[in-house]
């Protein structure tokens, strides 16, 4: 199943890039669905249709959805947010102020993701693109299961003790409610299956990310960035959208000619920086891009030579290998420098830190015990090395 996901800045072209790919992959007969993850929805916008929740058929191939997070979520975990709603209601807070506290983290943006993987899974569609709206949620989005990972598991224990221990003698001396079995299950099944799936999903090297952009500096900035969170937590990317060029027809007015220059300038670094991705143009049109046709037309600039159902470039992926007497971890981290990187090992953790994302990893247990020997950045890659600790000994007799 191909899963590829639009991200970048506010604005750059997103959702038309989305919609226009899904009519691409459906015109080239391939069953699509193309989903707005976004909050703000505006994929039936572009599409000069009227979504809902339900993926609908907007074109021979291709059905469009418009998630309706929050409903997600009460249908996997309702009876965990009822319980939160109820027990912060028994504490004195009204009804509106006890439903916003009781809005797990990031839990609206897990139940999108277990929506698409539900789709993935289901036979229905051979390509599935998620317009992921802004960078910021789309990183919260990809960094979410492994994050929610720890925060539950300290939740379930915490509620296991209440439960276990304190439970006969709570209920007697506190007037709040406790949490019944529905809500454990949930939680665990949230932890132990939802995590998982989702995780190996976003993993999966048939999913890949592309990320938008404009010629400005702001918004490419961004998407570095977002290159190089996104490869922190795995997820490859494997092309980059530089939409609204001016097209060089403008060149003959002296005003543009400047913003050309600036154009080609931009152009050069997007192309160097994200090497070996690929960038897909597409020109600044006259009018906004809505509808079928328009939709057809903006993905013919885009992919022009390409397949855009294919993986297009290769972002690399993260590689064990032995080396002497110990091991070397291979982690692509696009334009990460030194002086913004942190690595350390917590028992059996590796904890990466870049900008201001970490993620924890777990060591296979060929590096149980393992100290880093010395770690470095080689090009895009974060290179570590692994001394194993010594063998226990046979004594001597
Ligand atoms: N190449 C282009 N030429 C002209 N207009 C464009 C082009 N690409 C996108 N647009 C227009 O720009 C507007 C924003 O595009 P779009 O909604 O796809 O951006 P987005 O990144 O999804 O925005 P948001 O962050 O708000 O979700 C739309 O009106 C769209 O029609
Ligand atoms: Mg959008």
């Amino acid at each position: 199943m191909r899963v590829i996901l639009y991200t970048g800045k506010g604005g750059v072209g997103k959702t038309t890039a989305s919609a226009a790919t899904g009519l691409r992959l459906a015109a080239a007969g391939l069953p699509t669905l193309v989903v707005s993850a976004d909050p703000a929805h505006s994929l039936g916008d572009v599409l000069d249709c009227c979504l809902s929740p339900q993926p609908q058929t907007v074109a021979p191939h291709l059905d469009a959805v418009e998630l309706d997070a929050r409903e997600e979520l009460g249908r996997h975990w309702g009876a965990l947010r009822d319980y939160l709603v109820t027990l912060f209601r028994s504490q004195g807070l009204d009804e509106v102020l006890a439903e916003e506290l009781a809005l797990i983290p990031g839990a609206e943006e897990l139940a999108t993701l277990v929506a698409v993987d539900d789709w993935a899974r289901a036979s229905q569609y051979e390509a599935i693109v998620v317009d992921c709206g802004p960078t910021d949620s789309t990183l919260r989005l990809v960094t979410l299961p492994e994050v929610s990972d720890s925060a539950l598991r300290v939740l379930l224990r915490i509620q296991r003790a209440i439960t276990t221990l304190l439970k006969p003698l709570a209920s007697r001396v506190t007037p709040a409610p406790l949490p019944d079995g529905r809500v454990f299950r949930e939680a665990e099944r949230m932890l132990y299956e939802t995590l998982d799936r989702i995780r190996a999903r976003l993993i999966d090297p048939q999913t890949t990310a592309r990320l938008v952009v404009t010629p400005e500096r702001l918004v490419i900035d961004e998407a570095r960035r977002a290159y190089r969170d996104l490869s922190l937590f795995e997820v490859r990317c494997d092309a980059v959208v530089m939409n609204r060029l001016f097209p060089d027809a403008v060149a003959d007015e002296i005003f543009f000619q400047d913003w050309l220059e600036v154009q080609r300038g931009r152009m050069k670094e997007v192309e160097s920086f994200f090497s070996p991705l690929p960038v897909l143009t597409a020109p600044l049109q006259e009018d906004e891009i809505v509808g079928l046709e328009a939709l057809s037309a903006h993905a013919a600039s885009l992919f022009d030579e390409w397949d855009a159902a294919a993986i297009l470039g290769v972002s690399g992926a993260l590689r064990l290998e032995a080396s002497g007497p110990g091991y070397r971890l291979k982690m692509p981290l696009p334009g990460v420098s030194a002086d913004e990187l942190d690595v350390v090992v917590v028992e059996n953790e590796l904890h990466v830190s870049a900008g201001d994302r970490r993620r924890a990893l777990f060591l296979p247990d060929t590096l149980s015990g393992a100290a880093i020997h010395r770690a470095r950045i080689e090009g895009n890659e974060l290179l570590i090395e692994f001394v194993l600790a010594p063998s226990p000994q046979a004594q001597p007799r």
